[in-house]
């Protein structure tokens, strides 16, 4: 074989790449009959199929139904139709270009007649002959290739344009059909040559430049408007445009997106004033579309038409993996053959005026067709929130040993509350309810408040709790007065509510606590740093103050190296946290809120605090789904999903870890209150705070809970981390009980910050 006749026969073949109409010869027609014979002369290996004798037998069965004729009655009435023809010239040959075939068939009446015979009743004569005077407009010819070739066999048109610039490519054959010999092939021309190969007299019209500016009026109206549109194509601008148009001309709209067939009705033709994709997409700037060139920008536009919230949980998890694991959204050959088949459907109802309805519609199998074997994950019952009324049981326990307080005014006892609750939480969740039993101010928690999977032992509602403590601390310096604070006073009946009793009294000479003034201004910043380095005295002074609640060490990591090992382990360890249901429900469904009615968001995090970019927010709304949390687990994918806190870690200026001397819940509270003094002196100095602490809750329930709750993937991952953990910080675990981390950095305010309770919503006296 030489390259020679190789490239040869390319450059041969490459002329049929554009054909996709055949030709037609009736040879009762002398000249047609010379111009068929030149034709086969001049080409040789032109291949003949000739049927037409049991094409005849067909018709001949197809006008007797309710007979069954011999065969010598049929040759009799086949006799009576050829009249004085031979049979050769019967009909007519219809020849194939592209793959050099010559085809004997019946003429178009007769041929319609017998092809679409078994149509009959599903769709009556009457309805065909009204399809057939109908004109559709298929743009994209991926999903749009099976509902064009579906018409086509049903025949529901008598003019079909179809309108793609794209080719055949590799990729595409897992759910086009077609042969391996067609790629590079123009869809258009696939597609039309599909259809002439069912049936030859049908009419395609190709648009192969795809749909643009200026041909698509001419697409929807020129030689006569389409009576449908199909819409399968992956512009966005173009969806909308063409909807745009079609409403203009009132040419009602159909789409369907292959996951969850997903299909769209928009009947512009009898509601002129329908708006666009359900107005879905009415409140953006339609004519800034053009203009809209990454991917950040057009997604506020794509994600209303895609229904992000309502994909499967399957598509939500791929999307995930796109620039990842995969390149583009997947699809199937089942989900679009289907497709095909609904859109084919809805198409001929509503060119018979047999469906009238406009809306988004899902025919999802998943969901229909079920073993009914897979369960929802069996969350344990969340905590009965505390009352008044155990409150006031518990209170009347305390024992007597428990300081009472000399300074018991109401507006002096307000201030300190004002201050304790401006103290931070884990998710904002406010762990806190407050009594004052006309003795002392007792700290309760609130279980249903506090109840999280990443609240091991409750660890996190301690720290919280100590970060009040810290505030309401402070705040009586400011006052002169000073505190006893007994922690865990009912601990001996083996009751860990209440968290505090604390006694106010005067101190003479208390001079007020200079991170006083930092308390109201103290927040989380979720924003990137500059990666600029901190003085060495700021950390020495961070490190005195934490150091000053009594807790076993506090250590920073500043090098960048360091940085990014633990950048790493924190994305990993945010990621892993999703990936276990009991982890995603808290974050989701507790802790955040999607930001509805700002006045009313007093707790949680209001997702506007985590300041995040459109390409996040997207994924956050993509996440949100358990299930497809729990696909991405099973796969061990998601890796996109460490880089959200990784990229943000690797930006701090330093990483601060502060210890306590045992896990114990009065070492959690030292922790929570060393904290608290150590994010007041950031404040001071205009440095941004972040906790992070995904790590930390997990390598607690690891070490002391026996990784209890997580499966045994994810505990071996988490015990692959902490050995590094324990190594970049040089903890020695017999001395150093990891409690709280948190990036400091530098960065502007956060564009939305958390808000609290009301005191009334959390104090109460007696
Ligand atoms: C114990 C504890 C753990 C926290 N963990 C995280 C964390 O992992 N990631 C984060 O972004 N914020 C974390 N935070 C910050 C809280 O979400 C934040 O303090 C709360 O929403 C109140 O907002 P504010 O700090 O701006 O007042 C944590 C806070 C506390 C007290």
């Amino acid at each position: 074989m030489t390259a020679k006749i190789i490239s040869e026969r390319i450059a041969a073949t490459e002329i049929a790449k554009s054909t996709y109409t055949p030709m037609f010869f009736r040879t009762a027609d002398p000249e047609q009959a010379t111009n068929l014979e030149r034709l086969l002369e001049s080409k040789p290996y032109i291949q003949v199929y000739d049927t037409i004798l049991s094409q005849l037998q067909e018709v001949i069965k197809t006008d007797h139904p309710s007979k069954t004729l011999t065969d010598a009655e049929i040759e009799v009435r086949i006799n009576e139709r050829l009249a004085v023809r031979n049979a050769g010239d019967y009909g007519v040959w219809v020849y194939y270009p592209w793959n050099e075939k010559l085809v004997h068939l019946l003429d178009e009446q007769e041929f319609v007649y017998v092809r679409t015979n078994r149509n009959k009743y599903k769709i009556t004569d009457q309805e065909e002959a009204t399809l057939a005077q109908k004109r559709i407009g298929v743009i994209g010819l991926s999903v749009g290739q099976s509902v064009s070739l579906t018409m086509a066999m049903e025949r529901t048109f008598g003019e079909l344009r179809i309108a793609d610039y794209d080719t055949l490519e590799i990729t595409n054959l897992n759910r086009l059909r077609s042969g391996v010999f067609n790629m590079g092939l123009q869809k258009t021309v696939l597609v039309a040559r599909e259809i002439a190969e069912i049936d030859p007299f049908l009419k395609v019209t190709c648009f192969h430049e795809g749909i643009n500016d200026n041909n698509i009026e001419n697409f929807l109206t020129g030689g006569g408007n389409l009576d449908v549109l199909i819409d399968e194509c992956d512009s966005v601008d173009v969806k909308i445009k063409c909807r745009v148009a079609a409403r203009k001309f009132g040419i009602p709209v159909l789409m369907e997106a292959s996951d969850r067939c997903t299909v769209d009705i928009e009947r512009f033709d009898i509601e002129p004033d329908r708006p666009i994709l359900h107005g879905y997409v009415d409140h953006l700037d339609l004519a800034q579309m053009r203009d809209l060139k990454t991917m950040e920008k057009k997604l506020p536009y794509i994600l209303p038409i895609v229904g992000i919230d309502t994909m499967s949980p399957r598509l939500k998890a791929s999307a995930v993996e796109i620039g990842q694991t995969i390149n583009t959204w997947p699809q199937l050959a089942s989900a679009v053959t289907m497709g095909g088949g609904i859109m084919a459907d809805i198409c001929r109802k509503v060119l018979l005026r047999q469906l009238s309805v406009s809306g988004r519609y899902f025919i999802d199998i998943d969901e229909l067709i079920t073993d009914g074997q897979a369960k929802d994950v069996e969350f344990q019952a969340e905590p009965e929130p505390i009352t008044l009324a155990d409150i006031k049981t518990l209170s009347e326990k305390m024992p007597v040993s428990v300081p009472v307080s000399t300074v018991t005014d109401a507006a002096a006892t307000r201030k300190l509350m004002d201050a304790a609750v401006l103290a931070p939480s884990a998710g904002n969740n406010q762990p806190w309810k407050w009594y004052n039993d006309g003795k002392r101010l007792l700290l309760f928690d609130d279980p249903a408040r506090s109840f999280a999977f990443a609240n091991y032992d409750n660890m996190i509602t301690h720290l919280s709790m100590g970060s009040a403590i810290e505030n309401v601390d402070i705040a009586a310096s400011a006052a002169g007065l000073a505190l006893d604070v007994d922690l865990f006073p009912l601990k001996s009946l083996g009751n860990l509510n209440p968290v505090a009793a604390i006694a106010v009294r005067h101190e003479s000479g208390r001079v007020a606590d200079p991170l006083f003034g930092y308390l109201k201004s103290r927040h989380t910043n979720r924003k990137p740093g500059d990666g600029s380095s901190l003085s060495g005295s700021i950390l020495d002074e961070l490190r005195e103050e934490a150091m000053k609640a009594g807790v076993s060490s506090v250590k920073f990591l500043t090098e960048k190296d360091d940085i990014a090992r633990i950048a790493d382990i924190a994305g990993k360890s945010d990621k892993l946290r999703m990936f276990i249901p009991e982890g995603h429900m808290d974050l989701f469904r507790k802790e955040m809120r999607w930001g509805n009615d700002p006045a009313k968001i007093k707790d949680g995090l209001d997702i506007k605090t985590l300041d995040l970019k459109p390409k996040d927010q997207v994924g956050f709304r993509v996440i949100r789904d358990g299930r497809a949390m729990q696909l991405l687990a099973d796969w061990d994918a998601g890796a996109v999903l460490e880089n959200m806190t990784k990229d943000l870690m690797a930006t701090a200026s330093a990483v601060c870890l502060i210890s306590g001397h045992n896990f114990s819940p009065e070492s959690c509270i030292n922790a929570g209150r060393a904290m608290q003094r150590a994010w007041l002196v950031t404040e001071k100095h205009g440095l941004a705070v972040q906790p992070v602490m995904a790590p930390i809750f997990h390598f607690a329930r690891m070490v002391h809970g026996n990784g209890g709750g997580m499966s045994e993937q994810i505990v071996a991952k988490f015990a692959a981390m902490h050995h590094s953990f324990i190594e970049l910080f040089n903890l020695s675990l017999t001395a150093e009980e990891p409690l709280f981390m948190f990036r400091i950095f530098r960065s502007e305010e956060p564009a939305v910050k958390s808000i609290r309770l009301d005191v009334d919503d959390v104090y109460y006296s007696n």
